[in-house]
């Protein structure tokens, strides 16, 4: 039998490898909106919010529209601390878009209200700024000033970041959402004001070994507290299968690629199509064209809507990226209301596609910011955050029972 001070020493070795490994990748839980249902109303009003994202045009019913609430879709979110001593809050991580905003101690309006609030004169880290933003979306815009201050995500504290501090909102519901504010992760061309983003202050700070962060989405439903995590410095391999596919980023604004092709079933949609990963919308986004292509394999109506029958009849959608094949079976890509089905892909006036969760939550992503690359693997829905920690921990003790026995 082994000596027992030999076998701690290896277990404290083993112990150690365990930390450093946890210690390099900086874990942030994302929740999911409790109320996000994909439903019909949702797509349509999420439409009309990619829309002015995006500044494309839709044929949309703007009366109609108008009257459709978008909050739901906002559904992953987590939390990072503003100022010293840290102020709490809750924001939308969105590789779409590159500036971080909440609203401001100054904002009075009811949708602020109900929000946490950030308050300068409470941080002695706060230094003024003053310029003025304004930031279209959905429905409406926000507009502000920019502050600077100390932000900590995960432990990670990232010093003189500018951020906007919202005062007014018109005609929209942003702040009316689950979170505070927006977190942009998408590259610095797309960021208002040109204030340096979060994640490249980030790397110049020296903060994360790697300048690379990952996201796996949840597309589950059944849990809330546990919607995904957001991983700052890397990947985590246990989190998705096999190896991650690359793609590199075509024109660095958005995280923008090509793909080789997409198909529905047999049906050839498109061939050699930009496509954007954007965190921050939940639907599928098609050229008009292309949705035209697909509409007609279901026979929908204008509104995208057709008799459903059995879900798994209808075709596997095939998007080639790499060379590689992700499939996203119909119960993803439709939405199943009684009787009727619903594309969960939706139409726009514009010659790129935009994969949202409806992607993004079947297949684990890394932004490799250095190599201004992608990579892609289908996400390991047997391994959760605390099932990885716990793992770890249970890996040690046999080890150490195997020596001991
Ligand atoms: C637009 O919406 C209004 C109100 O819901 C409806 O009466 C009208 O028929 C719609 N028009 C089209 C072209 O869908
Ligand atoms: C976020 O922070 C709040 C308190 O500020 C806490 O109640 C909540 O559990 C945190 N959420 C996550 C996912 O860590
Ligand atoms: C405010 O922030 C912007 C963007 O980071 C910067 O260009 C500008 O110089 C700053 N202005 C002041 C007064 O600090
Ligand atoms: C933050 O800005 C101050 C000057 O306002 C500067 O002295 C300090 O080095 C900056 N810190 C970092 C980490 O950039
Ligand atoms: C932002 O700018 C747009 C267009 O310039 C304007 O219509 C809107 O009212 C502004 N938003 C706010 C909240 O000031
Ligand atoms: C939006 O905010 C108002 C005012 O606080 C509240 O009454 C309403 O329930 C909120 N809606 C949602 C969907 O959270
Ligand atoms: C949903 O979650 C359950 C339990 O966590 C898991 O077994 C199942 O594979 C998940 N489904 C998908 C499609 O991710």
């Amino acid at each position: 039998m082994a000596h027992p001070q030999i076998l701690l020493a290896l277990l404290a070795l083993l112990l150690s490898v365990v930390v450093s490994v946890n210690g390099s990748l900086r874990r942030i839980p994302i929740q999911r909106s409790p109320n996000f249902k994909r439903t019909r109303a949702a797509a349509k009003a999420e439409m009309f919010y990619i829309a002015r994202k995006y500044n494309l045009n839709v044929a949309t019913n703007s009366s109609a529209v108008e009257k459709l609430s978008n909050y739901d879709n906002f559904q992953y979110y987590g939390n990072i601390s503003i100022g010293t001593p840290g102020q709490n809050f809750q924001v939308q991580f969105d590789t779409g878009s590159s500036n971080l905003w909440i609203p401001s101690s100054q904002c009075t309006s009811t949708s602020c209200m109900v929000h946490t609030r950030y308050s300068s004169y409470q941080s002695s880290t706060y230094k003024s700024n003053g310029s003025i933003f304004n930031i279209t979306y959905g429905t409406g815009s926000v507009s502000g000033f920019m502050s600077q201050d100390v932000v900590s995500v995960a432990g990670l504290v990232i010093r003189n970041q500018t951020f906007g501090e919202v005062t007014s909102e018109s005609g929209t519901n942003f702040l009316n959402a689950s979170f505070d504010g927006i977190l942009g992760l998408a590259f610095p061309m797309l960021a208002v004001n040109l204030v340096t983003p979060f994640f490249q202050n980030l790397i110049s700070q020296n903060v994360v070994k790697q300048p690379v962060f990952s996201f796996y989405l949840r597309n589950n439903g059944t849990t809330l507290n546990y919607g995904g995590e957001l991983i700052l410095g890397g990947s985590d391999p246990k989190l998705y299968r096999g190896a991650l596919t690359y793609v590199p980023v075509s024109y660095p604004a958005y995280w923008q690629f090509y793909t080789d092709s997409i198909q529905m079933g047999n049906t050839l949609i498109s061939m050699g199509d930009a496509a954007i990963a954007d965190t921050g919308t939940s639907l599928l986004v098609a050229p008009q064209a292309e949705y035209t292509q697909i509409a007609k394999i279901f026979s929908a109506d204008s509104e995208g809507v057709f008799p459903c029958g059995k879900i798994n009849k209808w075709p596997t959608m095939w998007i080639k990226i790499s060379g590689v094949s992700f499939q996203i079976t119909p119960e993803y890509y439709l939405i199943q209301e009684g009787y009727y089905c619903a594309l969960a892909i939706q139409p726009a006036d514009q010659d790129f596609w935009i994969m949202g969760d409806v992607f993004l939550g079947r297949y684990y992503t890394e932004f490799d910011v250095g190599n201004q690359r992608l990579g892609f693997a289908p996400v390991n829905a047997a391994n959760t955050l605390s099932q990885s920690g716990v793992l770890g921990l249970l890996m040690v003790l046999a080890v150490y029972k195997i020596f001991f026995h």
